[in-house]
């Protein structure tokens, strides 16, 4: 590994004893001694630099293309940047590395940020789809290989886990989270943070993770990106932080915080959760870097007057590094100089800078993630066989009337029809890291390099969906109006045994800006597949799709519903495998899937109203037109096999301060293959000094069946899962009576009573 770190002067002679591990001064004992060290020799505007994160998309190998991009690479070289985002590449991030060592006077190694989202060569399922599979060793899993694939490639810092609890399938970002679920997505956010950093940090085949969007950002009014969230205490503590507390407790090294209002206040500017609930009452001590230019947006949101009042208010309230925003380089040295802000807060926010970067390792090695042999050394034949294994696990199956799946084998002829059953773009998805445009096996190829004779497989596209050029950025531009291709999808549907319609949402249909007051079948897909049905009603719907989908009518007509999400790489290899039967499917919906868009946002565990229902009057809450509940609930997903439970046993039906009780059920697969099924753990706290959910997930477990056999699932039952935000500030459990159920799904579920006293 290449090392040319020049120092000049001997004033660098102190900070470069940190740069050589056989160097560091016996008095040097830890970080927080290190990091004083580093921080009594900056100035401070070298301070604030530490504080600017820059993005990174000017060309550093050639002259320079992007505005301003000259002075950019002058800071840097002064030592005035603390970081940067969206430089690729081991050559361009040592290139960009080299030009602050070797020119700046402070010295201090850049971090390389990057939204590796679910993979970053070879892509995994996105987030949402993914979290279906229940399966936390194989998120871990993921996400280590993103992390590794990212760390030969330069990037030493990701942009993930988004944890956001996501109610509202409009919401274009419902994509990169885990769900509605607070417990299901605290489990996640531990997995992914695991995966990431591994155990050590300094590990240069890992990297540093972040907890995003701090906090409240899924639940933006009506489903809309960037839109304000109105949510009090009790939602906020209950539902909103308890995976970013997870995430904290699991070491995350960073946190991002969000462009949304909460209660009024920008995240971004909330003193209330980043210095008093993440700094102050959890006692973390990683940095925070705000979003996008999220500083310089509470001008917009009208709650600072410009510029510099943002740099004021955003590092009062706790944000230590502006992403690209401009807003401290202009300001905050300003503000200091007048007093207006106290320096002790910058040194805050540097030592927390500067505590990672050692933790990193980055002090003895700037160079550690330049590593060319490291991408040598990687297999990404590896990488794809645990994509696709991961793939597969993601997959639900929603509905298989008269078990039409598994294909049979003795079938002869099977139409594959729809715009997204050759597509090799979509499965790659939105947040798409390095993930190559049109990489992914579609379920054409898959299903053909799968059966015996691919001659049986004929495809008709149909209609297209996405048009044109697609982008992060752009709008996208569905397909209204070119029916020329239905003809022959009719035909071939016509001839054939079975139909395997692909269907379901363009890549840039979700994520980031890709909200939608719609969210059926975009375009002319709904046509195709009614006028397919009209001549063939043996079809098998696959959906390829970001975000739960309005699909009434499928789901009433449609003998089979496969819900494949985005998977990624391998995708038409994982539904291949499901569709032949070669997995039995066992994914189970992290989210619920609406019966009309106007039902959004939707939920399971919702509070009970004072009018749940009214047998014989309309004056009940609820919507006339159509039935309350879920098309597809929260935790529904069916396998080739049945499971049978028997009721649920407690070890005592009463429970005192300080003990547990466990609770057992007999499990067993009643059907003739083998399969696995996520048992399903959910409590109500009946009465409580604030209404509780109906039900709330509190554990779960993965169970494998062979035909005939049954185990006993056990769950211990503790105070901690019954403890809440009470309405007196406190988390705790309260006297009283739990209803506790136990399920395949978040509606099936079987239940006993159990009295907690203190
Ligand atoms: C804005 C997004 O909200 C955030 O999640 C992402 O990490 C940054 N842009 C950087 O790309």
């Amino acid at each position: 590994m290449k090392k040319h770190i020049i120092f000049t002067t001997a004033l660098f002679m102190g900070l470069s004893s940190f740069c050589q591990k056989t160097e560091i001064p016996s008095s040097v004992k830890n970080i927080e001694t290190k990091v004083d060290s580093v921080l009594n020799l900056m100035t401070l505007e070298e301070k604030v630099g530490q504080m600017v994160q820059y993005n990174g998309s000017w060309d550093l190998t050639g002259p320079a293309s992007e505005k301003g991009s000259k002075e950019k690479e002058e800071r840097l070289k002064k030592g005035l940047v603390g970081s940067m985002l969206n430089v690729l590449s081991v050559e361009a991030t040592e290139q960009a590395q080299r030009l602050n060592m070797e020119n700046s006077r402070i010295k201090i190694p850049l971090l390389f940020g990057y939204d590796v989202i679910h993979g970053y060569k070879t892509i995994f399922p996105v987030p949402l789809g993914e979290t279906a599979s229940w399966d936390l060793e194989a998120m871990e899993e993921s996400a280590r290989i993103a992390a590794l694939e990212s760390a030969a490639n330069g990037i030493n810092w990701t942009f993930s886990p988004m944890i956001d609890i996501s109610r509202d399938a409009r919401w274009g970002r419902i994509m990169e989270g885990s769900g509605e679920d607070t417990y299901l997505t605290s489990k996640v956010a531990v997995a992914k943070v695991k995966g990431y950093q591994g155990d050590d940090l300094s590990d240069p085949k890992t990297i540093a993770a972040t907890a995003k969007h701090f906090a409240g950002y899924g639940l933006a009014e009506g489903g809309k990106d960037y839109n304000a969230v109105n949510i009090g205490k009790n939602e906020l503590h209950n539902v909103v932080l308890p995976p970013f507390q997870a995430a904290a407790d699991a070491g995350v090294a960073t946190f991002m915080n969000a462009f949304n209002t909460i209660d009024g206040i920008p995240a971004t500017g909330s003193e209330s959760l980043q210095r008093e609930i993440l700094k102050g009452a959890w006692d973390w001590n990683g940095l925070v870097v705000s979003d996008w230019g999220s500083i310089t947006e509470m001008i917009p949101h009208g709650f600072a007057k410009d510029k510099m009042h943002a740099s004021e208010i955003a590092v009062k309230a706790g944000s230590d590094i502006d992403m690209e925003g401009g807003a401290y380089e202009a300001g905050l040295q300003q503000l200091v100089n007048e007093g207006k802000v106290d320096e002790k807060l910058i040194d805050d926010a540097v030592r927390r800078i500067l505590r990672v970067k050692f933790k990193m390792g980055l002090f003895e090695d700037p160079y550690r993630y330049s590593n060319p042999e490291l991408l040598k050394s990687i297999s990404f034949e590896e990488h794809s066989k645990t994509a696709r294994d991961i793939a597969r696990k993601s997959i639900v199956l929603l509905k298989n009337q008269n078990g039409l799946l598994p294909i049979k084998s003795s079938v002869k002829s099977i139409a594959v029809i729809g715009p997204l059953a050759d597509d090799k773009d979509t499965p790659i998805g939105n947040w798409r890291a390095q993930g190559e445009k049109n990489s992914a096996v579609s379920v054409v190829e898959g299903l053909k390099a799968a059966v015996k004779d691919a001659s049986k497989i004929t495809y008709s596209k149909g209609v297209s969906l996405g048009e044109g050029e697609r982008s992060f950025l752009m709008p996208l531009k569905i397909n209204e109006t070119d029916r020329s291709g239905i003809p022959d999808a009719v035909a071939n549907a016509k001839n054939a045994e079975l139909v395997v319609m692909v269907l379901g949402e363009d890549a840039f249909q979700s994520g980031e800006g890709r909200s939608q007051a719609n969210i059926g079948l975009a375009g002319l897909q709904k046509e195709l597949l009614e006028k397919v049905y009209a001549v063939n009603k043996n079809i098998v719907l696959v959906l390829i799709n970001g975000r739960p989908m309005e699909i009434n009518w499928s789901a009433n007509n449609i003998p089979a519903i496969v819900e494949a999400w985005q998977l990624g790489s391998e995708s038409g290899n994982a539904i291949a495998d499901v569709l032949l039967g070669k997995y039995n499917p066992s994914g189970k919906l992290p989210v619920s899937f609406p019966r009309a868009v106007g039902q959004e946002p939707l939920y399971y565990n919702h509070k009970n109203t004072g009018r749940p229902s009214n047998p014989t009057h309309v004056t009940y809450s609820h919507y006339t037109d159509i039935e309350n509940g879920a098309l597809f609930p929260f935790g529904h997903g069916l396998s080739y096999t049945s499971f049978a439970y028997a009721e649920p046993q407690l070890s005592s039906n009463e429970m005192k301060s300080g003990e547990n009780v466990t609770l057992s059920l007999e499990l067993t697969n009643s059907g003739k293959v083998a399969g696995k099924e996520v048992v399903q753990l959910y409590l109500r706290d009946l009465v409580a000094s604030s209404s509780r959910p109906v039900k709330e997930l509190k554990g779960f477990e993965m169970v494998q069946l062979e035909p005939g056999e049954t185990k006993t699932v056990q769950f211990v039952i503790d105070e901690k899962m019954l403890s809440f935000y009470t309405a007196a500030g406190k988390w705790e459990a309260e006297e009283g009576e739990f209803e506790l159920m136990v399920g395949g799904n978040s509606q099936d579920v079987k239940s006993v009573k159990l009295d907690y006293k203190k």
